[in-house]
C-alpha cells in the first residue's frame, strides 16, 4: 500500500472529524502526562462515553500527581466509585507516590515499570505526551488491520508487525488516537460505514464485498 498517501488521508480525517475528548487537550505529541496517563487508566476497561465523566471527576478531586500521591488511598478509592476495577485506583495511587519522588517516566520502558501500565497504555501514554513511535495495539487495531489487509485470520504477532509499519513517525500520538476513533465511529465491527471511510481505497475488505467479514470470528 500507499503508506504516505494513507496516513495522510486518515491523518486529514482524524483532524477534521476526530472525537472532541477532554484529555486531547495540549500540544501534540507533549501532552500533560498526569492527564494522559489517568486517562489512559481509566479507559482500559471503561467505554469512552462514561470514561468522560469519571475522568473530570477524578481531576477535581485530585488536578495534580503530588495531590493524588498525597492523599490517603481511601480518597482515592472513592473518586474512583463506580468505575470498577479498583485495582487500577490502587495502582495509579501507587505509581503516583514513585513519580512524586522520583518524577515523570520520559519513555515507553519507564512507564511499562509503573505499576497498572501494560503495553497497551505505555504505547499510548509514550506516543501522546512524549511523541514516541509506539503502535497501540487493541481489538479496535487489530479490525481495522484486518480489513485494510484483508487478512481473515490475524495473529497477533501480525497485528504488531502491521501496526509498528503503518503508525506514522512524525504523528505518532495522533496516528495512535486515529486509528482509536476510526475503529470506534466507522470500522466497528457489525456493519462498518465504508462511504464515510478516509482509507476505503486500500481497504483490502472493502473490495471483497464483505467488510464486515474480517477479521472472522475466532475459533475456540
Ligand atoms: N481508548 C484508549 N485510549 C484512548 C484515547 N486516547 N482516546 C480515545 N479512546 C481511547
Amino acid at each position: 500500500a500507499d503508506f504516505p498517501a494513507l496516513r495522510r488521508a486518515l491523518l486529514t480525517w482524524f483532524d477534521a472529524r476526530g472525537r472532541d475528548l477532554p484529555w486531547r487537550a495540549g500540544p501534540e505529541g507533549r501532552r500533560d502526562p498526569y492527564r494522559v496517563w489517568v486517562s489512559e487508566v481509566l479507559l482500559q476497561q471503561t467505554q469512552v462515553v462514561r470514561g468522560r465523566v469519571y475522568f473530570e471527576r477524578f481531576l477535581t478531586a485530585f488536578p495534580t500527581v503530588e495531590a493524588l500521591a498525597a492523599a490517603p488511598v481511601e480518597a482515592v478509592l472513592k473518586a474512583w466509585e463506580g468505575c470498577g476495577y479498583y485495582a487500577r485506583a490502587r495502582n495509579l495511587h501507587r505509581a503516583a507516590g514513585t513519580v512524586a519522588r522520583e518524577g515523570w517516566p520520559q519513555d515507553y520502558a519507564g512507564w511499562r515499570a509503573l505499576p497498572g501500565v501494560g503495553p497497551y497504555t505505555a504505547a499510548a501514554i509514550s506516543s501522546l505526551a512524549h511523541g514516541e513511535a509506539r503502535a497501540v495495539n487493541d481489538g479496535n487495531v487489530r479490525r481495522v488491520l484486518a480489513r485494510l489487509w484483508g487478512e481473515r485470520q490475524p495473529t497477533e504477532p501480525w497485528v504488531q508487525a502491521r501496526a509498528d509499519g503503518l503508525l506514522d513517525p512524525a504523528r505518532p500520538g495522533a496516528w495512535n488516537e486515529a486509528v482509536m476513533d476510526l475503529g470506534a465511529t466507522v470500522c466497528i465491527p457489525k456493519a462498518p460505514k465504508c462511504p464515510e471511510c478516509p482509507v476505503a481505497a486500500w481497504c483490502v475488505a472493502r473490495a471483497s464485498g464483505d467488510p464486515a467479514g474480517f477479521p472472522a470470528p475466532k475459533v475456540r
